[in-house]
């Protein structure tokens, strides 16, 4: 009906109706239920999966195609050769940067450290594993008390080490990147994380141990960021 047609136009544009259809065909999702999150570049939704018979929940990252700052990414996709060939329109930016997140996040698990399962990406939207329990999403690590901070800083530090290793740094870590789930950090938004041998790989490693480091001043753990620095780059 035209009515609802323009309804949902206001939320979800033709582009990624279509992309979502596709997806829910697949069987990656059966209905997008709330917004957990909505934000400038990217909303994410709880989404059912009754396909699935062990996950009830998926998380479904929907990124906005208008408002999303595309000149941004594509300065994060150039030196990065999985995604040279990128077609450069906005849709083509998106596209490939929604698939890095992809790949990122499934070469993060693999490097040991704890992160969403990737499910699915297609166009501008990629669905992942629900991080919560019961139903209910997992809390930023921003809005948590946390029992063992010094625990929690060597876990976060442990990442960092591990990514580095296998050649990733994430490049955005901070206290809203970190959801907490029975005491575990989970570190999510992957698509700005990149190879070591990029350029700038360093400079994010150095913001990443910052920030780590700025967690650990809150929570009143030492943090010797020389120290950590000079011992993930010497080797
Ligand atoms: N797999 C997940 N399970 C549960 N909640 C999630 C998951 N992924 C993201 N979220 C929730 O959605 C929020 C936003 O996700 P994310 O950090 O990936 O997006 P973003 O790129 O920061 O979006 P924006 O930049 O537009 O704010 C997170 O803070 C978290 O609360
Ligand atoms: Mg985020």
């Amino acid at each position: 009906m035209k009515e609802e047609k323009e309804i949902f136009e206001r939320v979800f544009d033709d582009y990624t109706m279509k992309t979502l259809v596709v997806l829910r065909r697949k069987k990656k999702f059966d209905s997008l239920e709330f917004p957990i999150s909505t934000g400038k570049e990217a909303d994410v939704y709880r989404a059912s999966a009754s396909f699935d018979e062990k996950e009830s929940y998926v998380a479904v990252k929907i990124y906005r195609i208008e408002t999303s700052n595309f000149k941004a990414m594509q300065d994060y996709l150039i030196g990065d050769p999985r995604f040279e060939h990128v077609k450069k329109t906005k849709r083509g930016v998106i596209s490939a940067w929604c698939q890095k997140e992809y790949r990122n996040l499934s070469d993060a698990l693999k490097a040991g450290v704890r992160a969403p399962k990737p499910i699915a990406s297609m166009n501008n939207v990629l669905i992942m594993e629900f991080i919560g329990e019961e139903g209910n999403p997992a809390p930023m690590l921003k809005n948590v008390e946390v029992e063992d901070a010094e625990k929690l800083i060597k876990t976060l530090t442990g990442y960092v080490k591990k990514l580095w290793k296998s050649g990733l740094v994430h490049g955005d870590l901070s206290e809203f990147n970190v959801l907490m789930k029975r005491g575990n950090p989970f570190l999510i938004d992957w698509a700005q994380a990149m190879s070591t041998k990029h350029p700038i790989a360093l400079e994010l490693l150095q913001r990443d141990l910052k920030n780590i480091k700025r967690i650990a001043r809150k929570r009143g753990v030492d943090f010797d960021y020389e120290e950590v620095l000079s011992s993930i780059v010497r080797r």
